[in-house]
């Protein structure tokens, strides 16, 4: 803090919604702000004992003073956006920038019917990619021209650059993750836009000089949904023995999952100018750290795989998942 950007290290669902979700409990940012591609991202967050499924509603929320912003760059689907304001009461601190283009039903309608990105990218479903291209057609249509958000609309820009100005703590949510990023990714298997930290900057309308800190997020192991490369790949029946197997938010569809990829860590933290790394699931590879909240109590193996992930990426492992609740989390950062 003050400016704190949190981004996926691999193909997403690195668990962001838990690491923003604490991150907004304990810095008590006044705007937490998400960037991203739109509600092709599922995270889940799980906090006094509630599990909240987000796709648009920045993860932020468990904090009742934080104002939550959704930037230019992002695509708005109104729809799911109004139910989740509804799950999480928050239509009275939310604000979409004038410029988000939206996702209408027609976008969804005709990436269903798209083969290629449904059955070879193996896309969500969710009208992103049309929609994102509308945009670059300039064709979609933006949030102020939407009567129904009216009340919502904002300069989101505006609004996170007069906070940094003050020296007030911003949250900046990323979405999805390093390798499916459009640039950086494991093209064509990648979504439709880049997600890495200099993206999402770009997407909320904040200049690089203006960043503290980066944490990248990992997993305890690498996830990955729909198709495109995943090294290592174990079998679905290896990784049900293991207690790795997960399903998708957004899609329901099993993940693919491999052992932590060093390498990958290693290009992610250069990719994203990473100050501080995350790694959530600890407890699912090391069970006996469950609901583990300091670091002294972590056992030998897990701190020998911290230790390993810190030398070969030059980076220090600050924050720690030990459970899906947003209470397990070991905080090894000087405040
Ligand atoms: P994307 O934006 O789609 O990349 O989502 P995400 O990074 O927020 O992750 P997502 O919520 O899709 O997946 C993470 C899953 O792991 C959720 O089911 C969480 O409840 C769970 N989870 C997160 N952190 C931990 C942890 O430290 N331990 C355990 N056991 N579960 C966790
Ligand atoms: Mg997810």
């Amino acid at each position: 803090m003050p400016c704190t950007v949190v981004v996926g290290g691999f193909f997403g669902d690195e668990g962001k919604g838990h690491l923003v979700s604490y991150l907004a409990m304990k810095d008590k940012p006044v705007i937490t702000v998400r960037g991203g591609v739109g509600p092709n991202a599922g995270h889940k967050v799980v906090f006094q004992g509630k599990t909240y499924g987000l796709r648009m509603v920045p993860c932020g929320f468990v904090n009742p003073s934080t104002r939550l912003l959704i930037g230019p760059g992002v695509l708005v689907n109104p729809k799911v956006l109004s139910e989740e304001m509804k799950l999480t009461g928050t239509e009275n601190r939310l604000g979409v920038d004038n410029q988000c283009a939206i996702i209408e039903d027609k976008h969804i309608e005709e990436e269903k019917r798209n083969a290629h990105l449904t059955t070879k990218i193996g896309t969500t479903k969710t009208g992103v990619g049309i929609c994102q291209s509308e945009r670059v057609y300039r064709r979609a249509k933006v949030a102020r021209e939407f009567p129904e958000l009216s009340r919502y609309l904002t300069d989101v820009p505006l609004e996170v650059g007069e906070a940094i100005g003050k020296k007030e703590n911003v949250l900046v949510e990323g979405t999805q993750g390093t390798y499916i990023s459009l640039y950086h990714g494991t093209y064509p298997y990648v979504t439709a836009k880049d997600v890495c930290s200099s993206a999402i900057c770009s997407d909320v309308g904040i200049g690089p000089t203006a960043v503290d800190d980066v944490v990248v997020v990992f997993k305890a192991f690498v996830t990955r949904v729909g198709e495109g490369p995943l090294e290592n790949q174990l079998s679905e029946e290896e990784l049900r023995k293991r207690g790795w197997l997960e399903f998708g938010t957004v899609t329901g569809r099993p993940r693919r999952a491999a052992p932590f990829d060093f390498k990958l860590a290693k290009r992610a933290v250069m990719l994203n100018g990473a100050t501080q790394i995350a790694i959530t699931k600890l407890d699912i590879v090391y069970p006996e750290c469950n609901g583990v909240k300091s670091f002294e109590k972590l056992s030998d193996a897990s701190r020998r795989f911290i230790d390993e992930v810190e030398s070969e990426t030059g980076v220090p492992v600050t924050l720690l998942g030990t459970g899906p609740s947003v209470e397990d989390t070991v905080d090894r950062r000087k405040l």
